[in-house]
């Protein structure tokens, strides 16, 4: 019994709420509520709606992390509020107030919601279904998975559409190209799937934007799924080798990536200046060498690495050697 009510120990926590509408523009409004240990942040603006201020504009519908729709900043990182405890946010931040904020990137419609027609289009350029064959169609065959097949595709398989990765990544603000982390890992998942009956298609469609990503991991951070997006995107890099037409982003990227092997299959190390020249070519590289002159960088573009004592071992372990 003891152990119970310390479980449901209250704590007053202060929730400040980025609000927008189309009359007021953006504003912050603030509330005052107890918590204990099992209060999801859902449960926390369900409060705040029903009992204090049924203004305020958000989404949530499973609360269990399922379907997607409860994306948004808490105390600036990119969370579903549902599997978020405030709780943790105070034990986290040592703070009493939380900050709730519409996601990045997305254009705000009121207050925590946003505007996914964006997200959607992206998620449905790739096609996100299975395309299987005709036999299959007519119930002529069967249309088996293997179990490491499966396994390949498990994780990939479990985006619940909830935008988060999207919102924190860099590349897509910068790059109208680039598909985003979610498409590529909805994209991937197909493209993998041996079932699937139009690959030459789904590679076209995701073998450009797969070299735009800049690898910085915000997608795998934020994920409330452990889906891995960046990992997809690296997946579909190792796959544009089979496609047709390159396009001069997939060329220089798989330059780049053999640049990279050829240094440290040479020399044991990344000569950043020689796989720069042998990845963008001459003329690029020069106009690049007077921005680090003017920038006092030259002599970091210059450095001429010597190869490691133990080249051997890492050409031995590279299969370049017995
Ligand atoms: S990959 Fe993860 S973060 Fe991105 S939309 Fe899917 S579930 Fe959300
Ligand atoms: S790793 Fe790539 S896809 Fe992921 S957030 Fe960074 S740029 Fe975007
Ligand atoms: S309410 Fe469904 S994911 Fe949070």
């Amino acid at each position: 019994m003891v152990q119970e009510q310390s479980n449901l120990e209250q704590t007053e926590v202060v929730i400040k709420v980025k609000r927008y509408n189309q009359e007021k523009g953006e504003y912050w409004s603030e509330y005052k509520l107890s918590v204990d240990r099992f209060t999801q942040m859902t449960e926390v603006l369900r409060r705040v709606k029903t009992e204090q201020d049924p203004t305020i504009a958000y989404r949530a519908s499973c609360h269990m992390a399922v379907c997607g729709s409860c994306a948004m900043k808490i105390n600036g990182e990119p969370r579903l509020a549902c599997k978020t405890l405030a709780l943790d946010m105070v034990k986290k931040y040592g703070s009493n107030q939380i900050t709730v904020e519409p996601m990045d990137f997305f254009k705000v419609e009121k207050d925590l919601i946003v505007d996914m027609d964006d997200f959607y289009a992206r998620m449905f350029t790739v096609k996100p279904r299975l395309y299987p064959s005709e036999e299959v169609l007519k119930g002529n065959a069967e249309s088996r998975l293997r179990p490491e097949d499966q396994k390949e595709l498990w994780k990939f398989a479990q985006c619940i559409w909830c935008g988060l990765c999207v919102s924190s990544c860099p590349a897509v603000r910068i790059d109208s190209k680039f598909l985003g982390p979610a498409a590529h890992a909805k994209g991937y998942r197909f493209l993998a799937d041996p079932r699937d009956t139009i690959y030459d298609e789904r590679l076209k469609i995701l073998g450009d934007s797969a070299w735009r990503c800049t690898y910085c991991y915000q997608c795998f951070n934020v994920c409330p799924r452990d889906v891995e997006p960046v990992t997809t995107i690296k997946k579909t890099r190792a796959q544009t080798r089979f496609l047709k037409d390159k396009t001069e982003v997939v060329k220089t990227g798989e330059k780049h990536v053999r640049a990279i092997y050829e240094s440290i299959r040479d020399t044991g190390k990344l000569e950043e200046a020689k796989v720069y020249l042998t990845t963008y070519g001459l003329a690029t590289a020069i106009t690049d060498m007077l921005y680090t002159m003017r920038n006092g960088k030259m002599s970091f573009a210059l450095i001429k690495e010597k190869k490691v004592s133990e080249i051997a071992q890492i050409q031995k372990l590279m299969g370049e050697k017995e």
